[in-house]
């Protein structure tokens, strides 16, 4: 009699032990990592105080898009870019928006364009030493592709500030990348809570 009330426990206890590990196993493969957003390049012809001719109000901007999960696609929503002139966010110079697309796992994805900005904005843009300072808005959506499934939308909203130096082109030489505010802080906030209550679980168990 007790001895089959052990193996009945000893049995109950496995059982919950794997789902607890199911648990884990779950979360940790359909935990989903937000694409990372750099700038690579960003120049306008106009501010270039060496070529002497501000009529030019374009600026060409590359993005590079980077999906850093292991085996999950990114269906991107229409990408929107907005410009700013720095110190007013108010001053919108331009917007500019890239039709949206599937990007594979472990995939880079990079995008040149041309946008034309405010003429009358851009020729007050600079400083009296011909540098510039600009900030640069990403918003869109975009949904995992977890095998077969779609998960459903999650917002991406990231931007920077961009020192432009009087050649026209961004003071930084390396790319800049893409912040959003507080929201990064608290997925991984979320996310361990997750993983620690998986961990609790899991010991539980024992
Ligand atoms: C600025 O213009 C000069 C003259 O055309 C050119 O040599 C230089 O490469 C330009 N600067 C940048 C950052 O492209
Ligand atoms: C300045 O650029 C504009 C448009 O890009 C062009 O039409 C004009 O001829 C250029 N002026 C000079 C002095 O190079
Ligand atoms: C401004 O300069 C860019 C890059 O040199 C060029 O592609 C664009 O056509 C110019 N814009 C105008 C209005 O001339
Ligand atoms: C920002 O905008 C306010 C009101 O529009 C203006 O008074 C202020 O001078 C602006 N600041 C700069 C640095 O342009
Ligand atoms: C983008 O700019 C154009 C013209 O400046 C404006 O008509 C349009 O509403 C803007 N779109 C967004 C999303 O701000
Ligand atoms: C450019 O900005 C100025 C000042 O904000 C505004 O009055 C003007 O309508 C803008 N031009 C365009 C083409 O959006
Ligand atoms: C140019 O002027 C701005 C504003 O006065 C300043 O923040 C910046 O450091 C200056 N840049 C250089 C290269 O002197
Ligand atoms: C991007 O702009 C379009 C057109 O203005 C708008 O319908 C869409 O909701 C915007 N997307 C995001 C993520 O803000």
């Amino acid at each position: 009699m007790a001895d089959q009330q052990g193996g009945c426990c000893r049995c109950c206890c496995s059982f919950i032990f794997t789902l607890g590990l199911t648990a884990l196993f779950m979360w940790l493969s359909l935990r989903t990592d937000n694409p990372t957003c750099y700038i690579q390049y960003f120049y306008l012809p106009g501010l270039n105080t060496t070529l002497k001719n501000s009529t030019n109000n374009s600026l060409v901007i590359e993005l590079k898009l980077e999906n850093g999960n292991k085996d999950k696609g990114i269906y991107y929503d229409a990408i929107n870019l907005t410009f700013y002139d720095f110190p007013n966010k108010s001053h919108l110079m331009g917007n500019y928006t890239i039709p949206g697309f599937y990007q594979g796992h472990k995939k880079k994805a990079t995008r040149l364009e041309t946008v034309d900005l405010n003429k009358t904005l851009l020729s007050k843009a600079t400083y009296p030493n011909g540098t510039a300072k600009f900030r640069v808005d990403l918003a869109t959506a975009v949904r995992f592709k977890i095998m077969a499934w779609k998960t459903k939308r999650h917002k991406l909203d990231v931007g920077s500030d961009v020192d432009v130096n009087n050649q026209g082109s961004k003071t930084y030489e390396k790319k800049i990348k893409l912040r959003s505010g507080a929201s990064d802080h608290k997925r991984y906030c979320a996310q361990m809570g997750a993983l620690v209550s998986s961990v609790v679980l899991v010991f539980l168990d024992f």
